[in-house]
């Protein structure tokens, strides 16, 4: 694997797709700081804390099956290691990872086509890690970071090299048979099943309220709708 590190860069995960062509499979994108770091549906991934994490992975695997997955399934790597330090993490369907309901962890997927055509993605990770609860409290929805759930501080590197070992152990598996090779981990880290929940599907669109069934073999949501009818989501915000 290759690391890539950066004082300070746009975004990650921007290098990561303008840069697609000549980098390697598997490279990994380190910065200290963002200055456009992003998150989903165009939010902004506050990113100027160079004690946190903000990676990006170039990976363009032979078999693009299963590269949706790819986003669970860093998710639940994260959570492993996130576990490791004596807290519980919980996913929130479908990759956000909270602990005591507040956001630690964020991960954004970006596919790359090539001839109209898949040919890999661009998956990147921000973890805080380190935070002063002033700062993390101006943050607009409810976050926290690793020192503040374990009153200690945390070492990046070794974070970071824990979590680059965790999500390669099963990289190929993964990459060969999809969301079925961790489903049973990731279901070990939600808590959100046979509750009322809320999809937004973006920012400021209608929050449909369901109750949550199962997570289907390939990462769906799977929920009951009001009239008693099934329902499969593919994508969006889960609030609950
Ligand atoms: C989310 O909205 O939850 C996803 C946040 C993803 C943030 C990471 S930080 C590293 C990489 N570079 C970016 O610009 N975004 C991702």
């Amino acid at each position: 694997m290759k690391i890539l590190k950066f004082n300070c860069i746009d975004s990650t995960n921007t290098y990561g797709k303008t840069n697609f062509d000549t980098l390697e499979d598997r490279t990994a994108i380190i910065a200290d700081e963002q200055t456009h770091g992003k998150g989903r549906f165009n939010r902004v991934w506050v990113s100027n804390n160079s004690s946190n994490i903000y990676l990006s992975l170039v990976l363009k695997p032979q078999n693009i099956t299963y590269i949706a997955n790819l986003t669970q399934y860093m998710s639940v790597a994260a959570a492993k290691v996130l576990s490791t330090y004596n807290v519980q993490p919980q996913i929130k369907w479908p990759n956000d990872v909270l602990i005591n309901n507040r956001k630690i962890c964020g991960i954004l997927s970006e596919g790359v086509l090539k001839n109209h055509k898949p040919s890999g993605v661009v998956l990147g990770i921000g973890i805080n890690l380190n935070y002063d609860p002033e700062t993390i409290n101006k943050i607009d929805r409810p976050a926290t970071s690793l020192n503040i759930e374990t009153g200690k501080n945390i070492n990046k590197e070794e974070f970071l090299q824990k979590l680059l070992n965790t999500f390669f152990e099963n990289y190929e598996n993964v990459i060969q048979k999809g969301f079925e090779t961790f489903k049973e981990d990731y279901l070990k880290y939600t808590d959100f099943l046979g509750k009322t929940v809320y999809i937004q599907q973006r920012d400021n669109d209608k929050k449909e309220q369901y109750i949550a069934k199962k997570i289907d073999n390939n990462g769906n949501l799977i929920v009951i709708d009001s009239q008693n009818k099934e329902k499969i989501i593919y994508s969006g915000d889960l609030i609950y």
